[in-house]
Order: C-alpha cells, then structure tokens, then sequence
C-alpha cells in the first residue's frame, strides 16, 4: 500500500524536515498526524532557511496536499501566522487542509504549560511552552475543544464555559493566574474560525478516498521515537504518539496502509529540554558538535544538547516503529573530529544492556560502552554518492547500518535538499 511514515529515531530535530522535504516530491499527500507547534521543522527554500512548526514540510510543492490529521493540536493563531509567512514566501497554502477532529489550543493551555513547568521546578520537563502537554490533557479528559466546534457558536461557547469552570480555578486558585471569560476567548477565537473554515476537512474519509485513488501519502512524524508517550523516556516526554503507530491513529487509515517507515537519526545524537541522556557531552567534542551543528532549537532557541551516536536507542526506535530504513543526517558535522564514538551498548551494576533497559531507573543510571572509530577531516558537503565519501565515512555508515540492522537508504551531508546521498531509498 502507498503510505510511508517517516519518523525521528531520536529524541527530535533529527533533519526530519530536510528529509520531507526532500522526498515529498514523490506523493501526492504530506500528513502531520500528531503534535503540534512545539515542532520546528527546518527546510531551506529559495537559499534561506524557513521553520515549518504546523504545516507539514510537503507544502513547498504545488503539486502536494498537504494536510493536518486529527492526532494533532492546532494553536489557530500560530497557524495562521505560518499561512502567512508562507504566503508572503510565495508559496501557496491553498490545498492545506485541516482535520475537524483535531484539538484546539486554547489561552489557558499555554498558561497551564508554563505554571506546571514553574511549579516543577528543579524537577521540570523543558516543555516548549507551546500549551502541547494542557492541551492533550484534555482532550484525553474529554473536555477539549475540536476544530469543528469553532464553526458553530452556540456549541463552542457552551464547550467553552465548561471548560472554564474548571481552567478558571485552577488558574486562579492554584497558580494564583488571571482567569478568562467566554467572551474575551470568542472574541479571538471566532475571527480565527473564519479563516480556518475553508481549509477543513475530514482527514479520515479524504485519505481513504486518496488511497482508493492509489494516491501516495507520506505521514510526517514530528518529535521522536524518545518523546512518546509511551514509548519515550517517561515522563521526559510529549504528549503524543510520535511512533509509527501513531500515524493510523492520528490520521484514520489502517495499518495496511504503511508499506515503508523510514527513521531518522542524526550522524551524532541531540536533546532538548531535561530527561536522561547516556550519552551527552560536557567536553570539548559535545561544543563541537553543538557549534559546527548549530544544535538551537528551531521552535525556542534553546541550546540542545549533543552526544555521541547511541545505537542502542536507533536499535530501540527500529523495534518500536518497526523502520525498513534509516536515513543518517548532519554526517558533515562529523568532518570536524579527529575520532569519533559510538555507544554499542550500556553497563549497569555489572549488567549489560543492548536495548534500551525496561526499567527507566537503570536507564537514568546506564554508562554507555564506547567503540572509537577515526574521523575523516574533510569537508564532505560536496558528495553526491556513497563512493564520493571518504573510506572513514563509510565505514562509519557501515558500522551504523550493522548496529541497526536495516538499511542506511539515505544519507545527508549539509542542509540543502541536494547535499544528500539517496544511497538505497526508492519510494516507489
Ligand atoms: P527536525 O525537527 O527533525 O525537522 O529538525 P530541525 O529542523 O529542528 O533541525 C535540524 C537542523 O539541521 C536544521 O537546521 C536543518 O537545516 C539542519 N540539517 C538537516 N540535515 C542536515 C545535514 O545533513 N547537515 C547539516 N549540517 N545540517 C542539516
Ligand atoms: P521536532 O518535531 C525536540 C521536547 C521538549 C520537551 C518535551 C516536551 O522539531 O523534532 P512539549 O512542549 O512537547 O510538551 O515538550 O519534548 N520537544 C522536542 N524536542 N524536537 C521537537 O520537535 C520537540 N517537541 C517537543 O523540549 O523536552
Ligand atoms: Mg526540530
């Protein structure tokens, strides 16, 4: 069937953009199916960089519809302001559409996110504030507010005021936070539905037509195999199914559908906000690789932080996803070390791991096992194949292919869509 989810290996930012972008010329759909404006997704278009946080990277083709599934959770306001920053860009988000299914961002989630955050002190999460984590929650409490409910008043203001019974208090009496009327939400609220109107649609029923159609759809996963929710390193996570399986339900197609899942993961390995990282560096390689790879988050600016490659944790995300490929991104980076390392497995109290421990404690406490392989100091932005690569570079891939047991099909060596290997990757 000719669905093909692609998804972060790690713990985001993994190049998931570039990658989009750069194989979405071979469908006819591009789908985000789960969260929301906490991605950032980086494509360069036109020699400069643009941030895709809500709409998915597919949308630089006219010939693409791109469109949000009901997994995900839309901020109206951060979603209009992508629509036009992409129209002034000139490029046309006409086809976009939206699932009437998917969640609403409300005032009161970005709220909730930053006090739950501040009341967690030492202890917090490093949310994007973005209103990701409130805004789930209720959906799962079964008191969110759907995209369709925007479109009719009487509905969405009486969601509204049961919803604010409750927000209003928590607002007020645990965090000691304004607190919202009806009113004032509908004020901003109902001027966004109107512009939203004409991009909604049902996301199931559109993709099973299309696929019916044997049209070709790529879901594009945002955050990582490490930030689900239940599958992530709990509860250092987000809060939704960034895993394959996550593409069925925040979309409604069947699992049929999936003929490739092909993961991402960066030549080294990267994490932003708090959570266990076996193999993060305070030393002079981890400044390397967070100067050379410019390791800044795209959606808050915060600085990630770097470490070495964990081939216990793509071995985890070829498990979990159940990936047919794997596509290794920002292998120029590496150009900048003399050896470089990979984490082959983890010791703990005498006891080696080569997956990822069950239990999460031993995972706070892991030490990574450590194979030193030489670097290739020279500059490799230029390789347009496999053989172009130094004889280091490949043996790296090599060594990465083997500890994952798939096929390393693509291979990026700088941002451009066209610094890039396609080594083995065949859509159709
Ligand atoms: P995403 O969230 O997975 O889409 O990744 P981000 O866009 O947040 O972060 C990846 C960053 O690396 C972006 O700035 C990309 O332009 C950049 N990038 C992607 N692939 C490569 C690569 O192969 N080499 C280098 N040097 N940069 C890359
Ligand atoms: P892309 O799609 C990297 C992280 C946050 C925090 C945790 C929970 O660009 O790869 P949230 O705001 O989602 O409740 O924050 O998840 N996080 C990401 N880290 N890349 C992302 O997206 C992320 N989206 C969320 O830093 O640790
Ligand atoms: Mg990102």
């Amino acid at each position: 069937m000719p669905g093909v989810v692609l998804v972060g290996a790690q713990w985001g930012d993994e190049g998931k953009g570039k990658i989009t972008d750069l194989i979405a010329n071979d469908f006819d759909y591009v789908v985000r199916y789960q969260g929301g404006n906490n991605a950032g997704h980086t494509v360069i278009h036109g020699g400069h960089k643009l941030a895709l946080h809500l709409i998915p990277s597919g949308i630089m083709y006219p010939s693409i519809t791109p469109m949000i599934g009901n997994g995900c959770v839309v901020d109206p306001r951060v979603l209009l302001e992508e629509i036009d920053t992409l129209e002034a860009e000139g490029i046309s988000t006409e086809k976009l559409l939206i699932s009437g299914n998917a969640h609403v961002i409300m005032p009161y989630h970005l709220d909730l996110d930053g006090a739950s955050e501040r009341r967690l002190g030492n202890n917090l999460i490093g949310t994007t504030h973005r209103g990701i984590g409130p805004a789930y929650q209720d959906k799962a409490s079964r008191m969110g507010i759907r995209i369709q409910d925007l479109f009719d008043e009487h509905i969405f203001r009486a969601k509204l005021e049961a919803a604010l019974l409750e927000k209003n208090d928590i607002l007020e009496k645990v965090y000691g936070l304004p607190t919202y009327t009806v009113d004032q939400i509908c004020e901003t609220y109902l001027p966004y539905a109107e512009r939203i109107n004409p991009h909604v649609c049902e996301c199931s029923q559109t993709l099973n037509a299309a696929l019916d159609d044997h049209k070709w759809i790529l879901f594009e996963g945002a955050q990582g195999t490490l930030l689900d929710i239940d599958h992530g390193t709990y509860p250092f996570v987000t809060s939704s199914s960034c895993t394959a399986g996550g593409a069925t339900v925040g979309t409604g197609v069947g699992p049929k559908t999936i003929d490739k899942v092909l993961g991402i993961a960066k030549a080294y390995i990267t994490r932003v906000g708090s959570g266990p990282f076996p193999t993060e560096l305070s030393d002079e390689a981890g400044d390397t690789l967070t100067q050379v790879g410019q390791e800044f988050g795209t959606t808050t600016g915060r600085q990630r932080r770097s470490g070495w490659y964990d081939a216990v944790i793509v071995r985890y995300a070829v498990a979990v996803n159940g990936l047919t490929d794997l596509c290794i991104t920002k292998l120029d980076v590496l150009s900048a070390l003399d050896t470089i390392k990979v984490c082959v497995a983890y010791e703990c109290d005498g006891q080696i791991y080569k997956t990822v421990p069950a239990s999460q404690t031993v995972f706070h406490h892991v030490k990574p096992i450590y194979e030193e392989l030489p670097g290739w100091k020279t500059n490799i932005t230029h390789c347009r194949s496999f053989s172009d690569l130094p004889h280091e570079a490949k043996d790296y891939i090599d060594f990465l292919e083997d500890l994952a047991g798939i096929p390393v099909s693509i291979i990026a060596v700088g941002p451009d869509r066209n610094q890039t290997i396609m080594r083995r990757w065949k859509t159709r």
